[in-house]
């Protein structure tokens, strides 16, 4: 039994699907959310930048007594996991792996997509995992800078035009490859599903990357017998930036209401 907080982070408020899924599959436990909304897209920045915010992130986190974090970013997850695993010492689950390994079990055809951000697709990190589990799949990926600032922007629903063009701009190629698995590299992306399920059809598989860390997360709470056993699980939520849009998307989005529950923190003390 281990009652302390889990740390989820992401550059924004992508991460935020990962928080759903933990809170449906473990709603005892208590979890402690930063997002970076000040320095939002980590994407299309160098990998030393990108691991430069993400130290910066855990130190945030680790001002807390945490059991375990959840990289709730692909970008980060890409680039950065190793180095984190050996400067810090508590388990970390980052989303790129669990995912990985769901897309090459459940492809039927070989043909996998990824879609992710710039540095995720440049860092080969995700063809490299599914290769581990399934070495005849082919993967086709595709960077798709556009998504994150348009789902930090609420542009995230079926019907809005700016969307659904930039969507079928970025999923042609998916198309005409013929995937019939099709990897959210990126969790800003989940919230995309409605609009990419519309465009690549019912046949398609979406894995996202959200639900498979969290599945990850709760087995290695399984295995080390460290699930909380309070009665429910509190969500504390953290920003860099000012809290208003914060609340007010991320509201919406998790369909309860953040009004005075977000704080801002300076990110660059850390
Ligand atoms: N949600 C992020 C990811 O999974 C980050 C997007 C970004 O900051 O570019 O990659």
């Amino acid at each position: 039994m281990d009652n302390r907080p889990i740390g989820v982070f992401d550059s924004g408020l992508g991460g935020l699907t990962a928080v759903r899924e933990l809170m449906h599959l473990l709603p005892r436990e208590d979890i402690i959310y930063f997002g970076d909304t000040a320095r939002v897209p980590y994407g299309g920045r160098s990998p030393e930048t990108i691991l430069k915010f993400a130290r910066q992130d855990m130190n945030f986190l680790c001002s807390f007594d945490l059991k375990a974090v959840v990289i709730a970013c692909g970008t980060v997850s890409t680039t950065s996991l190793a180095a984190l695993r050996q400067e810090y010492h508590l388990p970390i689950i980052g989303v790129a792996e669990p995912t990985a390994v769901q897309a090459a079990r459940s492809t039927q055809n070989g043909k996998i997509g990824l879609i992710a951000t710039k540095a995720s697709i440049a860092s080969g990190a995700y063809e490299r995992m599914i290769h581990c589990e399934n070495k005849s799949a082919q993967v086709f990926g595709k960077a798709c800078p556009l998504f994150v600032p348009l789902v930090e922007n609420g542009r995230f629903h079926v019907g809005d035009p700016v969307i659904e063009i930039v969507a079928e701009e970025y999923l042609q190629s998916m198309k005409e490859a013929q995937v019939d698995t099709l990897v959210l590299g990126c969790t800003h992306y989940p919230l995309l599903s409605d609009v990419i399920g519309k465009i690549m059809g019912p046949d398609v598989a979406l894995i996202s990357s959200g639900r498979e860390a969290a599945v990850a997360l709760k087995n290695l709470l399984i295995e080390r017998n460290a699930l909380s056993d309070s009665n429910h699980g509190d969500t504390s939520y953290f920003v860099s930036d000012t809290v208003d849009g914060f609340e007010q998307t991320a509201g919406l989005f998790l369909r309860s209401d953040l009004k005075g529950m977000v704080q801002q923190i300076n990110i660059e003390k850390y």
